[in-house]
């Protein structure tokens, strides 16, 4: 096992960085590192050590580092222009635009770009309130959408929501969390009914006309939960009765990420297309990209105009097409599920018979390890805690998340082009690392 240190300007840097920069911007690792620069599915750190990638700044860098054809595409555009903003016509956007509404599925598509994930939710809450004339909305328990004051009113996961003040009344429904809760005991079919049973329970609690359900197919933060296929099917009639819209959170399952479906919310058969669906991370490859796509009634029923100082940059547009191009032509959705399914089965193989693993789950290139306390089958921080910083100093950079303020759940989502040897190294490093922190915690191992 190669050894990594973090000493000198790690050090430095972090001092400087915890006397100007807010105390609740949460770093990774006792030592918090700082990557200079990347290739492929390799970064390296301020000391020249390399690591394998298996999380890509937060399922962001979704192709590769330094991808050559992303690289000059931005290097290109930025030669010519950097700025305009959107009260100028704007070809790089209206490309990426009619690329990703005709992927989207969305009828009479018409998509807004911003700069983040959380923007893109926003823009879908000021839509569907409006459309609805409601500031009711339904969300799963245990989800993120972001990091603003409005997203942070859907959030139902306590260890990223700051405060209870919103501007909008949020009903939490059941349906997110497979595994754990109320109704974890029953079969899919049952788990189906008794989330919609609640859904309907909920609704007929209400005093208004709830705007819109906001759900992420697999929950991201939430430590890559996800409901049992269909679910979502079964919501949209509820939904469908009522008039309320569903918006699909894609920021973490877009793009092929899931592997056997290019969107997330495709895994959910008749449910499709959702009235409107919210992307950001991985389509720039690392650029600032989010955005909304919805049929054009909902699009257009703002009654005031609207602008995006940066949203739809040229620079970001750039990237965004050469990005999706490298995407489509390589089928980097077929590579998430093929090697996406041999990483699985290794978490799988590497997991058995370790007292601290409770659970291996995922789809494609979004695998969860959960982790738990062998004496007490406790959630364990401690033991994600452990596994990342013994994974680091094997050489691979994972993250981690969960529910409950607890963050148990390893989250393994490497950029989509990952070869199958890069899996194996991987999944090697992974497996001594959940060693380690079995037998710190003192579990057994049956292998
Ligand atoms: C599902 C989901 N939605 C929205 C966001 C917010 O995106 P951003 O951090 O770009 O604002 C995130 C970020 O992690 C996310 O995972």
């Amino acid at each position: 096992m190669s050894t990594h240190h973090t000493a000198g300007p790690a050090e430095a840097l972090l001092r400087r960085h915890r006397a100007v920069m807010p105390d609740w911007l949460a770093l990774y690792y006792d030592e918090p590192m700082e990557i200079t620069h990347g290739e492929g599915r390799y970064v390296w750190d301020g000391e020249g050590n390399r690591y394998l990638d298996f999380f890509g700044g937060i399922l962001t860098t979704m192709t590769a580092h330094a991808l050559p054809e992303v690289t000059k595409a931005v290097s290109e555009q930025a030669g010519r222009i950097l700025h305009t903003s959107s009260l100028y016509l704007d070809r790089p956007m209206v490309e990426l635009a009619e690329r990703i509404a005709a992927l989207s599925g969305i009828p009479d598509a018409r998509v807004f770009f911003t700069t983040s994930g959380t923007e893109a939710n926003d823009t879908a809450l000021l839509l569907a309130t409006t459309y609805r004339r409601s500031n009711q909305i339904l969300a799963l328990r245990n989800s993120y959408h972001g990091r603003s004051f409005s997203a942070i009113g859907i959030t139902g996961n306590r260890a990223w929501s700051p405060t209870s003040l919103s501007p909008l009344q949020t009903l939490y429904v059941h349906g997110g969390v497979r595994t754990r809760g109320p109704y974890a005991a029953l079969d899919d079919a049952e788990f189906i009914a008794a989330c919609t049973a609640d859904l309907e329970d909920m609704l007929g609690q209400t005093g208004g006309d709830v705007a819109a359900l906001i759900a992420e197919p697999v929950q991201g933060v939430g430590g890559f939960t996800s409901p049992p296929d269909g679910l979502f099917a079964a919501f949209r009639e509820v939904l469908d009765k009522r008039g309320i819209l569903w918006i699909s959170d894609e920021v973490q399952t877009g793009w092929g990420r899931t592997g056997e479906h290019f969107w997330g919310w495709q895994a959910h058969d008749r449910a499709g297309p959702p009235d409107m669906l919210t992307f950001a991370k991985g389509i720039g490859n690392g650029m600032s990209i989010g955005g909304v796509v919805t049929r054009a009634d909902v699009m257009n029923c703002l009654p005031a105009n609207s602008i995006s100082t940066f949203g739809g940059s040229p620079v970001t547009m750039a990237a965004g097409n050469a990005n999706l191009n490298y995407l489509l032509e390589h089928d980097l959705q077929g590579n998430a599920r093929r090697v996406g399914g041999l990483l699985m089965e290794r978490l799988r193989a590497a997991s058995a018979g370790l007292d601290v693993v409770r659970e291996v789950r995922g789809r494609g290139l979004m695998a969860g390890v959960e982790l738990v306390d062998p004496d007490t089958g406790d959630p364990s921080p401690q033991a994600a805690s452990l596994v990342l910083e013994a994974a680091r100093e094997g050489g691979l950079l994972i993250g981690k998340g969960g529910g409950h303020s607890t963050s148990s759940v390893l989250r393994i989502a490497p950029p989509l082009s990952l070869t199958v040897a890069e899996a194996e190294e991987g999944a090697g490093i992974l497996e001594r690392a959940l060693r380690t922190a079995n037998n710190e915690l003192g579990g057994k191992s049956s292998q």
